[in-house]
């Protein structure tokens, strides 16, 4: 293991099982003879975005990406959130489901939520790979949940340590002390 690590967090096989049921379960809730419209919120949704639709078979969808990017430091976002790419078609009217990596202390999703409702569409579910649920400070409504975990600095299948570790290919713990000395600067 990376040198970084700490220990095995979620391994490949129990991500690549649960996503596959995340999939089945998104797909036999998709109203008859409706195209869902998939959203990937970047960068992190990426790898499990990925897995997620492949997973969902032949079923008709659409997909789009939006990136955003919070004010704060490396460990904590502050909520206020910029969409600095946003989605390219209208969603009024569609089946939304929109895909996140982890939901922490739910400021980002609460957000990306309030914009995304204000755009009318027919409806909007929310899936999450992982739920801090320990750091969460607001509610949201959340559909679809791969795992909840304990309040621990995870990276790997998409999620990052200063832009490290995405494509480490299941969740791994980073070792206290890999970002310990940057949050004394
Ligand atoms: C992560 C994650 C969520 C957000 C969750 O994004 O993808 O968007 O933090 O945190 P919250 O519930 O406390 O708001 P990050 O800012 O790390 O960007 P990235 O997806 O580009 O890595």
């Amino acid at each position: 293991m990376e040198p970084s690590l700490e220990y095995d967090e979620i391994n490949y096989n129990d991500l690549k099982h649960r996503v596959k049921m995340l999939a089945q379960k998104i797909v036999e809730d998709i109203p008859e003879g409706e195209i869902p419209l998939m959203v990937c919120v970047l960068k992190g949704a990426f790898v499990f975005f990925a897995d997620l639709t492949r997973d969902m078979g032949d079923v008709m969808i659409e997909t789009e990406f939006m990136s955003v990017s919070s004010y704060g430091d490396e460990q904590t976002s502050s909520g206020v959130v910029e969409i600095t790419q946003d989605i390219g078609v209208n969603i009024a009217g569609r089946h939304v489901i929109l895909v996140e990596d982890i939901v922490d202390t739910g400021l980002t999703l609460n957000y990306l939520r309030d914009i995304l409702l204000r755009r009318e569409p027919a409806s909007l579910r929310i899936c999450v790979l992982l739920d801090k649920v320990a750091a969460r400070e607001v509610e949201v409504p959340i559909d679809y949940i791969g795992f909840e975990i304990e309040n621990v600095f995870v990276v790997g299948y998409g999620l990052d340590y200063a832009g490290h570790y995405r494509n480490h290919p299941w969740i791994s713990v980073l070792k206290e002390s890999a970002y310990k000395d940057t949050e004394s600067e």
